[in-house]
């Protein structure tokens, strides 16, 4: 197998590149059936110090399922956010990744996908670790302390999706993030789940009631512009992420550069959400031309925004930030 040949000192770019090239070569199929391959196995498939030059910055990849390695590509150019559609079906186990119903194959999986990966990428970085222990390693070597968010866009019915997410996210626990209800207190995971779409907020938001429930392990993406209403259910005991459309606070820009008083009007915004505890991100910013994107960006960063959606990862990491 190729992966015997690897050595520790390879970085994920690098195995990424491998592994596109290898599935290329061999199979003359898509990576992801290669992943699929090493579901449920115990593979040690790439080294600990696999991220070891990759900084994190503060970028979501948006439909991250497409990529050609999905996961891996955005960790490599130091994502630390991604964002997966889910569909699930009565009575089949498996959660389902992709744009639309015509999109999905059995494959292409949550668990083959993320949750595995995951994993894997976990266990590799904290080799010596039994549960109980208070301090692991996250994905990033540069930041071990930093939280990767996955968000799951649901696509299917509410309540049956968010229970099986759950029940997905078990074998991930030790690594959440989560709101404990007993003691009233948000713990920081090297993971953090962020549900968006047709997340059920009843069952998110509510108080756990029994015991066996008193922790929340997944949370909602709060919509930042109903915040400071004064009966707005988001807070931090359920929301940790919030997210508005781009024009909706910023208006429209030209020549990729926001006005003074655009600026202004952000950073309040910025404020007020993160005086909440709260963190922002903004989708459907402008995309073109490219120089004025990356304008944009940069803005953004400098008024404080925490995550950019961005669907081209590879220019967003050499923005420079
Ligand atoms: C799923 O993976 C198996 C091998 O694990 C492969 O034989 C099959 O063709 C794949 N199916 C799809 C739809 O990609
Ligand atoms: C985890 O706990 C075990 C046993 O208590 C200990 O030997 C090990 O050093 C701990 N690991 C870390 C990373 O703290
Ligand atoms: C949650 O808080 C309660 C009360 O402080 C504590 O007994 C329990 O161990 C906590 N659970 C976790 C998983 O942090
Ligand atoms: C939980 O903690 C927050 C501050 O972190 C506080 O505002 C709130 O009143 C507390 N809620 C309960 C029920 O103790
Ligand atoms: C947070 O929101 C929940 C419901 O959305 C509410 O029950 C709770 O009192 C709020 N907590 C604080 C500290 O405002």
């Amino acid at each position: 197998m190729v992966m015997m040949m690897m050595t520790p000192a390879r970085s994920l770019a690098q195995i990424v590149h491998l592994l596109v090239g290898f599935s290329a070569a061999v199979w003359a199929g898509d990576i992801q059936n290669y992943l699929s391959k090493f579901e449920g196995s115990n593979h040690q498939w790439y080294p600990t110090s696999f991220t070891r030059d990759i900084v994190p910055k503060p970028i979501h990849s948006h439909n991250d399922y497409w990529r050609k390695v999905p996961l891996y590509d955005a960790i490599s150019v130091g994502c630390i956010s991604v964002e997966v559609e889910v569909w699930h079906f009565d009575g089949d186990e498996e959660l389902y990744v992709g744009y639309d119903l015509s999109s999905l194959t059995e494959n292409r999986t949550l668990n083959s996908l993320y949750i595995n990966p995951l994993l894997e990428i976990l266990h590799c970085q904290n080799p010596e670790m039994e549960f109980g222990n208070n301090t692991y390693n996250g994905i990033f070597d540069t930041d071990p302390e930093r939280t990767l968010y996955l968000y799951i866009d649901i696509k299917t019915s509410g309540v049956p999706t968010y229970n099986s997410i759950l029940s997905h996210l078990t074998p991930l626990r030790p690594y959440l993030t989560y709101y404990n209800a007993s003691s009233n207190l948000t713990h920081n995971g090297l993971l953090t789940v962020v549900l968006t779409r047709n997340t059920p907020f009843f069952e998110v938001s509510l108080p756990p009631t029994s015991s066996s429930h008193y922790a929340r392990y997944a949370f909602h993406d709060a919509p930042l512009l109903s915040l400071s209403e004064p009966d707005s259910p988001y807070n931090t005991t359920n929301s940790l992420k919030g997210t508005a459309q781009f024009s909706s606070i910023v208006g429209r820009v030209s020549g990729g550069e926001m006005s003074e008083a655009q600026k202004e009007k952000l950073k309040g915004v910025i404020k007020s959400v993160h005086d909440r505890g709260i963190g922002v991100r903004l989708w459907d910013t402008p995309n073109w031309p490219v120089r004025w994107r990356n304008k944009v960006w940069r803005g953004l960063i400098e008024c404080g925004v925490d995550l950019l959606n961005v669907d081209d990862l590879w220019v967003a990491a050499e923005v420079g930030w």
